[in-house]
């Protein structure tokens, strides 16, 4: 009988602790037609591979504090189950993208202009760390702690992000949590 529970317990703990695991590093499931469409949606043309919500950003005044457009699950419907998906970081001078993780996908960035300190800390808390001119391109792994920093005082920066995901999932973590080396104002 009290075998029988601790099999239970041991079975309960490994399928959970499974779950946690595919929470993790989970990316998105292949799918098996060429595009998923939404149960509301008829009549699929063009229009609906297309995403115009960026236009704005080439009108709009620059953002006064650090500012991310996503073009992801949510707003780009045709993404689903396609494992891509794109970010526009736009950056005032001495704003922050404060640390956080995506779950489900690594972020390459490619620094369009200005200059950004970059970083991410691994599983063991080794923080890689880098300051980037326009033109480069940094990879924060999958799942791990980053952020980015535009320390200039003067000018802004301006950065797209791809995913690996159409839903790349965001997750803030408190300062508390980690003694890095990262300075204390990030
Ligand atoms: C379908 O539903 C989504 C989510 O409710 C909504 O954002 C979208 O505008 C709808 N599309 C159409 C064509 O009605
Ligand atoms: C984190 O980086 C350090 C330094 O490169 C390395 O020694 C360590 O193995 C890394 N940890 C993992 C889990 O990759």
């Amino acid at each position: 009988m009290a075998f029988a529970t601790f099999k239970h317990e041991i079975i309960f703990k490994l399928v959970l602790s499974f779950a946690i695991f595919h929470t993790v590093i989970a990316g998105d499931a292949d799918i098996t037609s060429d595009f998923i469409v939404p149960p509301n949606v008829t009549n699929i043309d063009s229009n609906f591979f297309t995403f115009t919500g960026m236009r704005i950003l080439l009108q709009a005044p620059p953002p006064t504090a650090f500012k991310v457009s996503k073009a992801s699950l949510a707003e780009f419907p045709a993404l689903n189950g396609q494992s891509v998906s794109f970010a526009v970081l736009q950056y005032p001078a001495g704003s922050i993208n404060p640390r956080h993780t995506h779950p489900h996908s690594a972020e390459l960035l490619f620094l369009l202009d200005g200059a950004l300190e970059v970083g991410f800390v691994n599983t063991t808390n080794k923080l890689f760390t880098r300051t980037l001119p326009a033109g480069d391109m940094f990879v924060f792994p999958k799942g791990l702690v980053h952020y980015q920093f535009n320390r200039d005082a003067k000018n802004s920066a301006i950065a797209i992000s791809a995913f690996g995901s159409a839903n790349a999932g965001i997750i803030s973590v408190p300062t508390t949590v980690f003694n890095t080396g990262i300075d204390d104002g990030i």
